[in-house]
C-alpha cells in the first residue's frame, strides 16, 4: 500500500493505550528490517531519519526507496522527518515524506510556537501532520551534548493550543544516545501533560529504556516511540562480528543481511512492547 501519513495509527494507538514504534533507519537494509519486523508482528510501523541521514542518503532518494517498499508491504508504513529545521522540513514536504517534525526546542517559547504555526500550516495544506518539541530532550543530538529541560505541563497545552501540531515530544528525563547511568523518568509530570494536552505524546530516546519504563509511558499516554541508537549499535555490530569471523569476505550483501536480520530481531522486541502483543509461549 502506498505510504501512510501517521495520524490514523496514532489516533488508534491512542484510543486502545498503545504506542506506534517509530525507527529511525539510514540505509536500505535498516529500513528493510524494520518493515520486516512490523509485518512479523502485524503492526504499523513509522520509519524515520535524522536531519544528517536524510541529507546523507539524500532525500529524495530515500523517500522514494521507502515508498518503494510501503507498496510491497502487507501494513501501514509512514515516513517521518525527525529533529529538522524550516530548510529541511519544507524538502521533505517535496520530497514525498509522510510526516514531519519541527524541532523548535532550542529557541524561546514564543519564537517555537511562532515558526512551529507556520510549518504546521504550510504542512496542513498538503495533509502532512507535524510532529513540535516542547522541552529539550538530554544526551547526543548531532554530536553536541544537551541537557535535559522538563517540559511544564502548562506551557505544552499552549503550545498546542497556539500551534495546532499534530503530535507532540516531550521532556520527562529521556536522552538520546547510550544511557551513562540509569534513566528516572518523570511519569508524573507525563500524566499531568497528558491530563491537559490531547493530541499524541511522543517519547524520544527510548534506546536503552527497560520494558517497564517503556510501558509506564504508554499507560501515561506515549502514543509514539522513537528508537535510534539500539538499532545502529545492533547493526553496526553484527557486521563488526561478520568481518572478524570472516575476514577474507567482501561481498557487501553477505554481511548486510546478517546485520538485517539482527536489526529484525530487536525491532520485534521493541515492537511487542510498543504494540503491546501478548506472545505464545
Ligand atoms: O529522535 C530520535 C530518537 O529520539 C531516538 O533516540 O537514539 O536514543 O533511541 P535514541
Ligand atoms: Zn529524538
Amino acid at each position: 500500500m502506498p505510504l501512510c501519513t501517521t495520524v490514523r495509527m496514532l489516533k488508534e494507538a491512542k484510543e486502545i493505550q498503545t504506542a506506534v514504534g517509530a525507527f529511525n533507519v539510514e540505509n536500505m537494509e535498516m529500513a528493510q528490517a524494520v518493515i520486516s519486523a512490523a509485518e512479523e508482528m502485524g503492526c504499523p510501523v513509522i520509519l524515520q531519519t535524522s536531519s544528517s541521514a536524510a541529507r546523507y542518503a539524500p532525500m529524495p532518494v530515500f523517500a522514494a526507496m521507502i515508498a518503494a517498499m510501503a507498496e510491497l508491504a502487507t501494513v501501514p508504513v509512514a515516513l517521518h522527518l525527525d529533529h529538522a529545521d524550516e530548510a529541511l522540513v519544507h524538502e521533505a514536504l517535496k520530497s514525498g515524506y509522510t510526516s514531519v517534525m519541527y524541532d523548535g526546542s532550542k529557541k524561546s517559547f514564543s519564537e517555537n510556537v511562532n515558526r512551529t504555526k507556520a510549518i504546521v500550516s504550510a504542512a496542513e495544506a498538503l495533509n502532512i501532520p507535524v510532529e513540535g518539541e516542547l522541552g529539550g530532550i538530554g544526551g547526543k543530538e548531532d554530536d553536541v551534548e544537551c541537557q535535559i529541560d522538563y517540559t511544564d505541563p502548562a506551557e505544552a497545552a499552549d503550545f498546542v493550543a497556539q500551534t495546532g501540531v499534530n503530535s507532540l515530544a516531550v521532556a520527562i528525563g529521556t536522552m538520546h544516545g547510550v544511557y551513562k547511568t540509569t534513566p528516572k523518568l518523570d511519569i508524573q509530570r507525563l500524566e499531568a501533560i497528558s491530563a491537559v494536552v490531547d493530541v499524541p505524546l511522543v517519547l524520544h530516546g527510548a534506546s536503552g529504556l527497560s520494558t517497564i519504563d517503556l510501558q509506564n509511558c504508554i499507560k501515561a499516554g506515549i502514543c509514539k516511540i522513537n528508537f535510534g541508537t539500539d538499532l545502529r549499535i545492533a547493526y553496526t555490530q553484527s557486521i563488526r562480528d561478520y568481518m572478524e569471523q570472516n575476514p577474507n569476505k567482501f561481498d557487501p550483501r553477505a554481511y548486510g543481511k546478517v546485520a538485517r536480520e539482527r536489526v529484525t530481531e530487536i525491532v520485534k522486541k521493541k515492537l511487542v512492547i510498543t504494540s503491546n502483543i501478548i506472545l505464545e509461549s
